[in-house]
């Protein structure tokens, strides 16, 4: 009865990609208020993506063979170690950001610097934009391949014509297929178009990168669908203002997802920053009340960063301002609680601003002993020693606790010439000439620092 074809007006979610018959405020996928657009939905066999044909059957495992789906490197080391190690071939990525964040820089890089035959897709600027800004980066590999483009059946036509071992949809949303009968750019047209490029990909073993954009709320505009059809999710941000931005997995089929790249926009593009903490440390200034130097962790990564406070007396009456950036709003507003009711020092009369220098995002349970020392040396006027770090956990009983990877801390604070750290009293000893300072409470540690009563006391002098 229904013929091959068919279509009906549905409303989709424009961010879980669920449809609903008819109209409503409220999605009943996700919870979200008005998400739901109007599409048009194709029933019958002509529109269901081609299954890939050449799946094998059941195999046992020991015959897999593991050489395929090896990553393979990509040249630039800050991808490599979000990858862990580079695309995978029949892998498809998508790599969302903000417009203007650097995306198609950073993925014309990866296209020049690939060995093999690469197809960039360009549907949204030309090809002579694209030229251009590749002549800028010095990008102009003899076997790249552009190709300006929104259809779908073309883009595979390039794909089968160029043979490339890597591809660029710049970007996913942009890109429709006639034969999907839904709007382009409808959550339809970009899961479909989607759809068939995973089919390509994993049928031709080339690895395909998608750009999506993010909507203002930071979350993928429309295909949230699109995160569980892909391989990687990966998320470049950063702010316009600063040249840092910063890479991250939030789903990984072929590895860890807690690994971060660091780049810098430079006019020669997207450059890697293999040594982030002398970057975060290189316009510091001692001797200033409110700063405490953190060896915080991202990933297998330490990096060393710098947590700045600033207190003012707040206005009476008026409930008192916790302002973070860079750092986690609640987890400011907590740890200005326990220190209020957890030491001697009343913080409640006082405003507090908190952030972490040089524009890095960090969420990290070690930075806590960091922000607590930072505001207190505010509040006391009272700079913390040049030469000492901190890191670990607060409770709310104001108990100091373990956080992981203490060895690798302590190794990157004494490389960037630090000599005493304040740590929790079961951090492992520190291999190098580097004094521990142990403390079981935030108490203890604010003592440590030479924060609170005699400073000779502690064996530290506060310069
Ligand atoms: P772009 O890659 O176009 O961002 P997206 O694809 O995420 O929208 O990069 C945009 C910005 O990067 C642009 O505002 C200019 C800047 N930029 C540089 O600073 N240096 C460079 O070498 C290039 C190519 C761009
Ligand atoms: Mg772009």
């Amino acid at each position: 009865m229904a013929s091959s074809g068919r279509t009906k007006v549905v409303h989709v979610c424009s961010e879980c990609g669920a449809s609903h018959p008819k109209w409503a405020g409220r999605c009943a996928g996700c919870g979200d208020w008005n998400t739901l657009v109007e599409d048009v939905e194709t029933s019958g066999s002509s529109t269901q993506p081609a299954a890939p044909t050449n799946r094998p059957g059941p195999q046992l495992i020991a015959d897999i063979g593991t050489d395929v789906g090896r990553p393979v490197s990509t040249s630039i080391s800050e991808l490599d170690r979000v990858l862990g190690g580079g695309f995978v071939a029949g892998s498809v990525t998508l790599l969302g950001g903000e417009p203007g964040i650097g995306k198609s820089t950073l993925l014309l890089q990866v296209l020049a610097a690939a060995s093999g035959p690469t197809l960039y897709v360009t549907a949204e600027e030309s090809a002579q934009q694209v030229k251009l800004r590749a002549e800028r980066l010095g990008a102009t590999q003899r076997e790249l391949w552009l190709h300006a483009e929104t259809s779908l059946p073309h883009i595979i036509d390039a794909i089968e014509e160029t043979k490339p071992q890597l591809v660029v949809i710049d970007s996913i949303q942009t890109v429709n297929d006639p034969a999907l009968g839904s709007l382009p750019g409808s959550v339809g047209q970009v899961r479909g178009c989607a759809q068939q490029l995973v089919n390509i990909a994993k049928e031709r073993n080339v690895s395909i990168i998608l750009v999506g954009h993010v909507t203002k709320e930071g979350s993928l505009a429309g295909p949230r669908v699109l995160e569980h059809v892909v391989d990687t999710v990966l998320q470049f941000e950063g702010d316009r203002h600063h040249a840092l931005r910063l890479l991250r997995a939030s789903k990984h089929r072929y590895g860890a997802t807690n690994e971060l790249g660091l780049f810098e926009m430079a006019t020669v593009g997207l450059v890697g920053v293999p040594d982030p903490s002398s970057m975060f440390l290189a316009d510091r200034r001692t001797g200033i009340p409110g700063s405490a130097i953190v060896p915080t962790m991202e990933g297998q990564r330490p990096i060393v960063v710098e947590v700045q406070a600033l207190t003012n007396p707040g206005v009476p009456g008026v409930p008192s301002r916790r302002s973070a950036q860079g750092l986690d709003g609640g987890r400011l507003s907590m740890l200005m609680a326990v220190l209020g009711r957890r030491s001697n020092i009343t913080v409640s009369d006082q405003d507090v601003y908190a952030s972490t220098a040089g524009g890095v995002k960090l969420s990290e349970p070690g930075l806590d002993l960091g922000v607590c020392l930072a505001a207190v040396s505010a509040i006391r006027n009272q700079p913390l020693p040049p030469d000492l770090a901190v890191f670990g956990e607060i409770g709310l009983g104001g108990e100091l606790r373990q956080v992981g990877h203490a060895s690798r801390r302590l190794s990157e604070a004494s490389r960037l010439g630090f000599s005493r750290v304040i740590v929790p009293t079961n951090s492992p000893d520190a291999e190098d000439d580097l004094q521990l300072l142990r403390s079981a409470t935030l108490s203890e540690a604010i003592a440590a620092a030479g924060l609170v009563g005699d400073a000779s006391a502690t064996g530290l002098r506060v310069i």
